[in-house]
């Protein structure tokens, strides 16, 4: 089996080649363009693996994903590469709609011209928008997203989806909650705060602090694209939840536990624009289809992904040198942190 994996380089993606690697003989080729959060450290321990071979490029570059398709002929394609961040597609929409929606439809074309035999379409529960407690979204769910990331991920999963019902390309499309574990770029949630709680600097909480996630720590979320690449049902959806729903404000302050910090770093700043309120997925089909189930309890992952953030601080001063100063500076920016929103 040969895999033609896009994105390999970020949080999820890296983590999902660590373990194809480990776990099968599979020979699997990296496409990243390796953007801010692209990061070859995340593959150090495969970098050199004799059935790994990194390619360095866009996924939105028609030749050279024509040249992959057409000169690998890999058996399957999990495409994970993505503008991956809500406050970024905000401050700047333009480069996660060529990413997210061109770049995607640039791999359905090359793979419809070289019939390939399985596109793993690896997407959120964020297009099913905000629920009513205590409403689940199942995959029949309608699609109602509400900021640029994840109206381009709807996108994305509508055209991967016709390419399955106009040419019978054997799409199948996942459909994950909010992923936490080792190697996350601290710009999202959990690794933000764990990285500020580290340093003592203040922990931003957007608005009141209770919007809800479903929290999946990142392993769990692999094993069950594996099982989706291996036995998911051609043109079907697949969503991989972890079963633990979680107010923000309850995450932040668990992280502050764990890490001996006090709770004075808790600032409570200006809301998100368009800020949904509630996910909450139901993976009941997954589970029956696959005996797939999450297995991580939160607790334990969250001080396992402590334990990393503390043991590689390096990593995380090399990241949040350089590019992403910028940005902390531009999405946190004084106005920001006036705002006292205590629930
Ligand atoms: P990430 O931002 O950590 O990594 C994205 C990777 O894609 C990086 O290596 C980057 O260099 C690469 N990339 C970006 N644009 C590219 C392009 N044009 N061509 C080639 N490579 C490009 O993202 P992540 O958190 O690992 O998410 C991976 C996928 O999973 C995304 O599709 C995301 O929408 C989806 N997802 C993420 C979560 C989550 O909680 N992080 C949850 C559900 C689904
Ligand atoms: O639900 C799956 C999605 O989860 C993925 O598709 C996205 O790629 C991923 O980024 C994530 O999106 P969220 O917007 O839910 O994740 P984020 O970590 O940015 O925010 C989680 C919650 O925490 C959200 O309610 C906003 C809030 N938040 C976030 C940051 C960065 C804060 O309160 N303060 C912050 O500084």
């Amino acid at each position: 089996m040969k895999l033609l994996v896009t994105g390999g380089a970020g949080f999820i993606g890296s983590a999902f080649l660590r373990m194809a690697i480990a776990e099968t003989d599979w020979r699997v080729v990296n496409l990243d363009k390796l953007t801010y959060a692209g990061n070859l450290e995340n593959l150090a321990e495969i970098e050199r693996h004799e059935r790994y071979r990194l390619v360095e490029g866009d996924i939105g570059d028609e030749a050279l994903v024509e040249s992959l398709l057409s000169g690998e002929k890999p058996d399957a394609l999990v495409h994970f590469a993505a503008e991956s961040h809500v406050d970024r597609s905000i401050l700047s929409p333009e480069p996660v709609v060529r990413t997210n929606v061109n770049g995607t439809f640039t791999l359905l074309e090359a793979a419809r011209r070289n019939r390939l035999a399985r596109f793993v379409h690896v997407s959120t529960d964020e297009v099913y928008g905000s629920l009513e407690a205590p409403r689940e979204a199942d995959e029949s769910f309608p699609l109602n997203p509400s900021s640029p990331y994840s109206a381009s991920k709807a996108a994305s999963d509508l055209l991967a989806r016709s390419y399955f019902l106009t040419w019978g390309l054997p799409v199948v499309i996942t459909r994950a909650s909010n992923n936490y574990g080792p190697c996350q770029f601290p710009e999202k949630l959990i690794p933000l705060m764990i990285a500020n709680a580290l340093e003592d600097r203040p922990l931003p909480v957007y608005g009141d602090g209770m919007q809800v996630r479903d929290w999946l720590y990142v392993e769990d979320h692999c094993r069950g694209i594996l099982e989706v690449l291996r036995k998911g049902r051609e043109g079907e959806i697949y969503n991989i939840g972890g079963n633990r729903s979680l107010p923000n404000l309850e995450v932040v302050r668990q992280v502050l536990a764990l890490a001996g910090k006090p709770e004075s770093l808790i600032r409570y700043v200006t809301d998100r624009p368009g800020h949904d309120r509630r996910y909450a997925l139901s993976s009941e089909k997954l589970m029956r289809e696959t005996g797939w189930r999450p297995v991580m309890d939160f607790e334990t992952g969250l001080a396992r992904t402590i334990a990393w953030y503390r043991a590689n601080s390096a990593w995380v001063a090399r990241v949040r040198s350089g590019e992403y100063r910028a940005y902390y500076e531009k999405n946190y920016d004084p106005a920001r942190w006036c705002a006292e929103r205590r629930p």
